[in-house]
């Protein structure tokens, strides 16, 4: 079979309320897959689980793409898994920092959150009429620091990049072009039966997660359980204190058993 490749259209705004929010706006007035949004400040960023997410400036790589995959939506989950082993991949050959996944797609480096991915989708019938995939990635530190309440918590890529010396960060077009090639290999693998590929990169960037103790904040409350496995349907195996496995498709989930509370996040 000839591989399926996605041609992305991108669409630069100077500010937006959220780059997930307009390129929702798209998708219901029928913008093609592969367009994508990238945006220099967001008024409204909007972070997974209702919480916002720090993107009024401009120190990162704000952007959503939105997609109408044709492959069944049982693996929709796994749009946000494929989100975060590319950032994970570009990050890695343009950083050279050893980026690693936290379930289900936070990017982390040295245990510090550096991206987040807010994956939305609407399902009509057995189809999955479109999705979003929205990425924020810290590229250098705001100005005045991150809010009190991330630090210790957020990254950005300026603090890692061995490139051309400490402070420097990757081009913020070399990196989207860098985290869109990766992305669109991963969606051509979803495409072509190949979830199981996508899911196995993916635990291979959770090995220092799969395996230790969670705590796991969903509507079900707060449950503490021992990270077993990534399903190929996205979802994180866990087994509970008490002795039974769980299917967990949306929750927070934290290594150990460190509170944190909600509000605004980019970690
Ligand atoms: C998370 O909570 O970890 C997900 C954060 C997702 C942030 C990105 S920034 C670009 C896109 N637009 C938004 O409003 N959110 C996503």
């Amino acid at each position: 079979m000839a591989q399926m490749e996605t041609r992305f259209r991108v669409l630069r705004l100077d500010e937006v309320d959220s780059t997930n929010l307009y390129t929702r706006g798209l998708a219901e007035d029928g913008a093609p897959d592969g367009t994508v949004v990238v945006a220099r400040k967001q008024t409204s960023g909007k972070g997974r689980l209702g919480r916002q997410w720090h993107s009024s400036g401009d120190f990162g790589l704000w952007f959503s793409i939105l997609l109408r995959p044709v492959f069944d939506p049982k693996f929709a989950g796994m749009l946000g898994i494929g989100a975060g082993v590319a950032v994970a991949q570009a990050i890695r050959s343009l950083v050279g920092a050893e980026a690693v996944l936290k379930w289900p797609n936070d990017v982390l480096i040295d245990g510090r959150k550096v991206c987040g991915i807010l994956a939305e989708g609407r399902t009509v019938g057995r189809q999955l009429e479109w999705a979003v995939v929205g990425i924020g990635i810290n590229v250098t530190h705001p100005e005045g620091g991150f809010p009190p309440e991330l630090e210790g918590i957020a990254t950005a890529l300026s603090q890692h990049c061995a490139c051309d010396g400490e402070g420097s960060a990757p081009d913020k077009d070399v990196l989207l072009d860098s985290v869109l090639s990766e992305f669109g290999a991963r969606y051509a693998m979803l495409h072509e039966g190949g979830a199981r590929r996508v899911r196995d990169e993916a635990a291979g960037l959770m090995e220092s997660f799969l395996g230790r103790r969670v705590t796991i904040r969903g509507e079900f409350g707060v449950l503490e359980a021992r990270a077993l496995d990534l399903l190929e349907d996205g979802t994180l195996l866990v087994r509970l204190d008490g002795g039974e496995t769980m299917r967990i498709t949306a929750a927070d989930v934290s290594i150990g058993t460190c509170a944190r509370g909600p509000g605004e996040n980019n970690a």
